[in-house]
């Protein structure tokens, strides 16, 4: 079982892959909106993402996208929080290349989102305020109960994706408790952070 579906992500990603390089070299785009859009609701992705990919209480915003289109397949293929798996006898490659196209092609929010300009002086101050210093450490440096979060892997959007809506032990923000300027100004402040030591020059990594 682990073989087979060990194959199924290596096939995954070299079909990904391959679309990756006609699209470097300038070749048609890889996915459908239209049949994309007609996918979304007929999986079923919109009955817990919404109609245009907007998020509900049920599953998070979507559109657009938050990954890649190689990582989206890859994670519907084997999702790793509280979302069902997508296999591919109910929607293809090439159909979830559509749905990408699709989510590609809605959802200005996130993109609005990723233009909030953030206060790196005010979001010092909010990482105080909100707690966030409590688990992830001054400096959002990481602690024994929260990893590193300065500076950020994760992209604006992203970030204001998992603050809302954690999958592990973190509590979430809601909009009510942080507004999206709010994170934004946050998100501002841990760029400003300068990048982990090499491990080992941390000791207490190198255990
Ligand atoms: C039964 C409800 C449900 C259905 C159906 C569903 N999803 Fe999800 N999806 C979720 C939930 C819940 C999450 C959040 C997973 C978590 O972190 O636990 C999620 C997460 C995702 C993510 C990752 C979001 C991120 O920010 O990393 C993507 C991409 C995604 N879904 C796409 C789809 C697509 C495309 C479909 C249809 C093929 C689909 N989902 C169908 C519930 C659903
Ligand atoms: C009560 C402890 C706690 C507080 C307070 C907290 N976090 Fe977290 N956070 C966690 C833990 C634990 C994780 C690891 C994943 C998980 O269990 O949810 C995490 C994960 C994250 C991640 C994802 C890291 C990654 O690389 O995937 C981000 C981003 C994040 N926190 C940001 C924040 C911000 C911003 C605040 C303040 C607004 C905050 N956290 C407040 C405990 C906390």
């Amino acid at each position: 079982m682990g073989l087979v579906k060990f194959v199924g992500i290596v096939c995954t990603l070299l079909t990904a892959c391959g679309r990756i390089g006609a699209q470097a070299s300038g070749a048609k785009a890889p996915g459908n909106v239209t049949s994309g859009k007609q996918m979304f609701l007929e999986v079923g992705c919109a009955a817990c993402h919404g109609a245009q990919g907007q998020g509900t209480d049920l599953a998070p915003q979507i559109a657009p996208p938050p990954l890649d289109l190689e990582p989206m397949i890859a994670y519907l293929r084997q999702p790793t929080g509280k979302m069902p798996p997508v296999p591919s006898g109910t929607a293809s490659d090439q159909q979830l290349a559509d749905i990408y196209a699709y989510l590609k092609s809605v959802g200005p929010p996130g993109s609005l989102i990723n233009q909030l300009k953030g206060n790196p002086e005010n979001g010092k101050k909010l990482f105080v305020a909100y707690g966030c210093y409590e688990c992830h450490g001054w400096q959002g440096a990481g602690a024994a109960i929260a990893p590193r979060i300065g500076p950020p892997a994760l992209s604006l959007a992203g970030l204001l994706r998992y603050v809302r809506a954690p999958t592990g032990q973190m509590p979430p923000y809601t909009a009510k408790v942080a507004s999206d300027q709010d994170l934004a100004d946050i998100y501002a402040y841990l760029k400003t952070l300068p990048p982990p030591q090499p491990a080992n020059k941390v000791p207490l990594l190198s255990q």
